[in-house]
Formats: structure tokens, sequence, C-alpha cells
């Protein structure tokens, strides 16, 4: 498929007509209804805890009308395919990350501006926020009905050398998710900005396609990227999180009795993923230093000065295309 990469543009004008004629609407004689749910991290991750737990729930709770089947690890589709996927009808629910909207609108591009957000707390706060409330349904018009917000966690960079100063990653070749703002971030550091799926990286970093990347603590450590990375630096930069998502036309078509409990599953699960996520990637960080593989580089008040001032003229590049509304509901306020 790959559409989103080669026809963006074509993409743009046509999802949005043909998602309204193709997405299927469940009918209810035809057994349960199914909701295919793929997505690309381990199942012990906060992603696919989350949607084990979805699964689990909407089995107890409403098992003779809806099923939902989940299929992790990208053994189903990349995320590029299932946000095509979702479009389309093909799939009815997706959890891609935040960073990979980018391409659907400039304004989800706020979560990925470096050291904006100090932690999950202040990601929660923007995200309970009008602005943050209102980029839910930003791309329903596009086939995106945005259901809630999960956390991953906060990003760490890993090399083949300690990243200690930002430029201390010069020419190393990064892999990205697909962001423009990821991509200005690597080259504020001097570095070589690689965008890349998630399956491919592990094997980019073992035969040195790419030297070097980012993610959370959990995904490092399910994915193995550690075993691969000399050195991690602790630099809680940037936020990993994602939007779970249903097609609107599929949402609208339930019927009512299937729907509003559905929504009421997704609430509570939706918490639990939030409650957990912080735990999940703290118990990956000691899982990774009791191997003792890589070594963690922690950051001192200095250099995270460093750090920040390098990355700050990124805000400035892409605060009008996110819009003055959503910027200021985020810690930088008004003065970025
Ligand atoms: C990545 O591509 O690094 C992440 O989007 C993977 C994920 O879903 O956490």
């Amino acid at each position: 498929m790959n559409f989103l990469r080669a026809t963006q543009q074509l993409s743009m004008l046509v999802v949005p007509l043909v998602f309204l004629l193709s997405a299927c609407s469940p009918s209810a004689d035809k057994g349960p209804i199914v909701i295919k749910f793929p997505h690309v991290t381990a199942p012990g991750t906060p992603k696919g805890q989350g949607a084990e737990r979805l699964r689990q729930m909407v089995a107890e709770r409403l098992g003779d009308k809806v099923v939902i089947e989940v299929y992790p690890s990208g053994q189903l589709m990349s995320d590029d395919d299932s946000l095509e996927a979702l479009a389309f009808g093909e799939v009815q629910m997706i959890a891609v990350s935040l960073s990979k909207l980018d391409r659907l609108t400039r304004r989800f591009q706020v979560f990925d501006l470096p050291f904006l957000f100090e932690d999950l707390a202040s990601v929660e706060t923007f995200q309970a926020s009008d602005a943050g409330k209102n980029l839910l349904s930003e791309l329903i018009d596009k086939g995106f009905q945005g259901m809630a917000y999960w956390h991953n966690g906060m990003k760490q960079f890993g090399g083949p050398v300690p990243l200690r100063q930002p430029n201390d990653g010069k020419g190393l070749k990064f892999r990205i998710m697909e962001s423009d703002v990821l991509e200005a971030q690597i080259l504020a550091m001097d570095g070589n900005p690689q965008k890349m799926a998630f399956g491919e990286v592990y094997q980019a970093l073992q035969t040195g396609a790419i030297d070097a990347q980012e993610n959370t603590w959990s995904n490092l450590y399910s994915q193995k990227f550690f075993e691969v990375q000399d050195f991690i630096t602790e630099s809680n930069h940037g936020y990993l999180g994602y939007m779970l998502a249903v097609n609107p036309t599929f949402w609208a078509g339930l019927p009512a009795d299937v729907r509003e409990p559905l929504e009421q599953i997704i609430a509570e699960v939706s918490a639990m993923v939030n409650a957990n996520s912080e735990l999940l990637n703290q118990q990956a960080r000691e899982k990774i230093i009791a191997t003792g593989v890589t070594e963690i580089i922690q950051l001192n008040a200095q250099e995270l000065v460093a750090w920040r001032q390098i990355m700050r003229p990124v805000w400035e590049e892409f605060a009008a295309d996110i819009g003055a509304d959503t910027m200021s509901a985020t810690p930088a306020g008004s003065n970025h």
C-alpha cells in the first residue's frame, strides 16, 4: 500500500470522500461485530497492554455483540498501512503514534516539540485542555475519529557514542518516526535524520544502516534496540503517545447499545493505560540496566541547558503551523 508516503497530497483529497463511501457499516444480523485493532508494539508495552485489556473487557461485557481482534507487533501491518486501512474501513481501530499524524495535520506537531513537555503530567494538562481535546476531532473528515490519548512515555536517545552534549551525535544517522519536527530536532543536533518504520529499526541498527535512534524505555527494551546501542542518554527530551482512533463512519453506524458501552470501556482502559505507562517504562529501564549491555548516560544540569538551547529554535520553526491557540495551551504558553 504505502499510499500515505507516495501520494500524500492526493490522499488528502481522496480519503475524505472514499471513507464515507467505503467504510462498512456494521450489521447486527451477521454475528458479532468485529473490530480489528492492529498495532506495532509488543504486548507488554503500554499500548500492547491497553489493546489487550480492551479486548478482554469487550469480551466480558459485550462478548455476544462485539469482538476485538488485536494484532500486536506489526504482525498485520505497519503504522503507515494502518492509517490507510482505517480510513478505508479495512480495520476499525488503531493507535498510531501522534508523530505519525504529522502528514495529516500540522497541529499534532505540537507533541513532538523537543523539551516542550517536561513529563507526562504536563502532557496530560495539555491533552485535557480545550485545545488538546479539540485535536481528537481534528481528523474526522480524513477518516480518523480520536477516542482518547494513550501515553507511552518520554523518549531517550541511544547511539554508538555517549551523547552528553547535543552535538556529540554530529553526523550520525538517527532513525526518527515520520515527523518533520523530529527531522528538525535531529538537524539541530547536526545529526542526519532518517525517517523509518518501527519494524525496520532493529535490523537497521544491527547492520549499521543507521547509528542512533530515540524511543521510550518500553520500546527500547521490548524491541531489543538496547542490544545494538552502546549508550542510552536519559534525555527525556520528547513525548511519545498515541491517539486511539476509530473510523467515524463505522463508529456512527454502531447500534447505540454497542457504541455507548464501548465508549465506557475505552474511557476505563484509557485511564488504566495512562496510569500504568510510567511504571512500565521504569520497569523496562531497570531491565535494560540489569542486562549490563548498554551504558546509561545521565545529563547534568549544565548539559541539559545546552540541549534545551539547541532545540529551542525548533519551536519557533513550527509554532505558526501548529497554531497560536494550540501553542498557548502548552507549557510554552504565549511565550514562544
Ligand atoms: C515508533 O515508530 O518508534 C513508535 O511509533 C512505535 C510505537 O507505536 O510506540
